[in-house]
């Protein structure tokens, strides 16, 4: 709709006869351009002024994580941008151009240009609100159409919406065959399958979580109800041409086969859980949209992985203590790679990658085999007690270095910042990368909005906590009516309720606890609120609310979890 109204504004520019004959020279000479252009300029300059657009575009592609029912919304937005586009090209008088015009404007400075299903849009403005960052200018001056393709978010009705809004012209009836030819092939294409209970976020790429009230069912959490999340395509890794390259160091480049991996260093297991960095992030939505996929409790898991220990490999490679001098920093990049080449990357700092006491593997096994294709076969590694972000699956290459990863994963994503920064006041230098996260609990069972029964007189509650940096959880409080009173949970660190496990060495404590609680139905409560909070053994605690610790990208949240349940009385 909003193309067809920005459209019908654009009638007055003359006739598509004229147009169609009129070469505009970018960036100064765009006469026509510009003509039209003053028309829809100050709306346009108003909007980007206007900070609540900006947060409600913001927000609408926060939300989009949540969205993903991909398939609905996928034909849907697809449908839509057919026909606005097919309209657009019986009904608008707009300039027509080639593409090597358009490939003229790949930078801010000479605008950054766009196609998109045979439309060019000028996208300058929109550059800095880009959820994503500056990553669209990979984009520029060429189609969309490849990086929709890869970041299937993108294919939903309010982006093609906003994107319409900065439509400047047609593509070239030439330019869009030749477009049309080298259609690109779905880089999801052959995904591996993935368990039907996972509860989707994404699907392109794959995110998901698992159902929060099978979490807490096993202390090792099944490989394929894990969760996963993916930034881009899963690669498919020939386990027999693999190759590790381990690069910075003074001896030159090591090259290892997965063979080399397994024989040539010892086995190490150990059970770790994983919790990505946007574990909870829609109790920030509640308070004010944020950025990102839209995970519940269960961005969490827990699994046991089996490798060669990074350290070994270091010092297989050359690595010795007094490199420390320079070397501050081990980076490791995924073979899963964008349309561009860029591959997923993340770094670690290298006293937890070459400490005896880190822990950090290079895992080919995850609960006893191969890893799964999701989750990085044939070898990822394994930062225990650090965010998900850091534990590259499908490595690629490992590099000691004096500096951090360039990733944007690294650089200008998971990061944490005030409630007061938003999208206008943001700088992501001013932030350190997360590594160790925060102590988290949350509630499994029972799940918020169902009831409980008064005459069964007692209601079990479930859930699991866990802290970053190898602190241990000490202790779970669990409260049913919102915070008033407290018990005190029963913990497990194993499948076998009984058996006491002894505590790990301090700070090594990688892996989660399940707790439970049993406690009688408070008499008279129609509701109960229930209520966890986690202790770790720094005494760190969970804070109590989310509104004191939003941030613009929904990370860290940690607030006390909160389920409402009725009581249902008897009849
Ligand atoms: N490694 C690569 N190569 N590509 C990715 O997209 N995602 C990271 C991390 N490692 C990612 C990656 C993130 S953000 C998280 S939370 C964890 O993998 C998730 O691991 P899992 O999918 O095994 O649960």
């Amino acid at each position: 709709m909003l193309l067809l109204k920005h459209c019908k504004s654009l009638t007055r520019v003359g006739p598509l006869k004229t147009l169609r004959h009129l070469r505009v020279a970018p960036p100064t000479s765009l006469g026509a351009v510009h003509l039209w252009r003053s028309n829809s300029e100050e709306q346009r300059s108003q909007r980007v002024h206007n900070p609540s657009w900006k947060h409600g575009l913001a927000g609408l592609l926060a939300g989009a994580g949540a969205v993903l029912a991909y398939g609905l919304y996928h034909s849907k937005a697809e449908q839509a941008a057919t026909i606005t586009v097919q309209t657009v090209g019986k009904e608008s008088h707009l300039p027509i151009f080639t593409q090597e015009e358009v490939s003229k404007h790949r930078s801010m400075e000479d605008g950054v240009w766009v196609t998109y299903k045979g439309s060019v849009y000028d996208i300058t403005q929109f550059v800095a609100m880009h959820p994503g960052g500056d990553k669209i200018l990979l984009a520029a001056g060429g189609a969309l159409e490849p990086f929709w393709a890869l970041y299937a978010v993108h294919s939903q009705d309010h982006v093609l919406d906003i994107l319409s809004e900065y439509k400047v012209g047609e593509l070239s009836a030439e330019d869009q065959q030749r477009q049309q030819a080298v259609e690109p092939s779905d880089p999801y294409s052959s995904d591996p399958d993935r368990h039907p209970v996972l509860r989707i976020n994404s699907l392109k790429p794959f995110n998901a979580e698992t159902p929060p009230e099978l979490l807490s069912d096993n202390y090792i959490t099944p490989s394929a109800i894990f969760f996963k999340r993916n930034h881009l395509p899963v690669p498919h890794v020939d386990p027999a041409l693999y190759r590790l390259h381990v690069d910075g160091l003074p001896g030159g480049i090591l090259t290892l086969s997965l063979d080399d991996l397994k024989t040539q260093f010892p086995k190490h297991t150990i059970t770790v859980t994983l919790q990505c960095a946007g574990n909870r992030r829609s109790e920030m939505n509640e308070v004010k949209q944020v950025k990102g996929l839209n995970w519940g409790i269960a961005a969490i898991s827990n699994a046991t992985w089996a490798g060669a220990r990074l350290r070994d490999v270091l010092l297989a490679a050359g690595y010795r203590p007094d490199m420390a001098q320079w070397a501050h920093h081990v980076q490791f990049e995924g073979l899963d790679k964008d349309v561009t080449g860029t591959t997923y990357g993340a770094s670690i700092p290298l006293n937890k990658a070459v400490s005896e006491e880190g822990d950090v593997l290079l895992a080919y096994e995850m609960n006893g085999e191969d890893l799964p294709a999701d989750h990085g076969y044939p070898v990822r590694v394994i930062v225990p007690g650090t965010v998900g972000a850091r534990n590259v699956k499908w490595l690629g290459k490992i590099i000691v270095s004096a500096d951090e990863s360039s990733s944007h994963w690294q650089q200008n994503d998971y990061k944490g910042f005030s409630p007061g920064t938003d999208w206008d006041t943001v700088d992501f230098k001013s932030a350190p990368a997360i590594q160790e996260l925060p102590v988290q609990s949350a509630i499994t069972q029972p799940t918020g909005g169902s009831t409980v029964d008064r005459s069964s007189e007692e209601v079990t509650v479930k859930g699991y906590a866990w802290s970053g940096g190898g602190r241990e959880v000490v202790r779970v409080d669990v409260s049913l009516d919102g915070g008033k009173t407290w018990q005190v949970a029963q913990l497990r660190s194993s499948d076998k309720e009984q058996t006491p496990t002894p505590s790990p060495p301090p700070g090594q404590a990688w892996a989660w606890k399940l707790w439970e609680l049993t406690a009688p139905i408070p008499a008279e409560a129609q509701e109960l609120e229930i209520v966890c909070k986690a202790v770790d053994n720094s005494y760190n605690t969970q804070p109590d609310s989310v509104a004191p610790i939003w941030n613009l990208r929904g990370v860290l949240s940690n607030a006390w979890h909160r389920v409402k349940v009725k009581v249902r009385e008897d009849e």
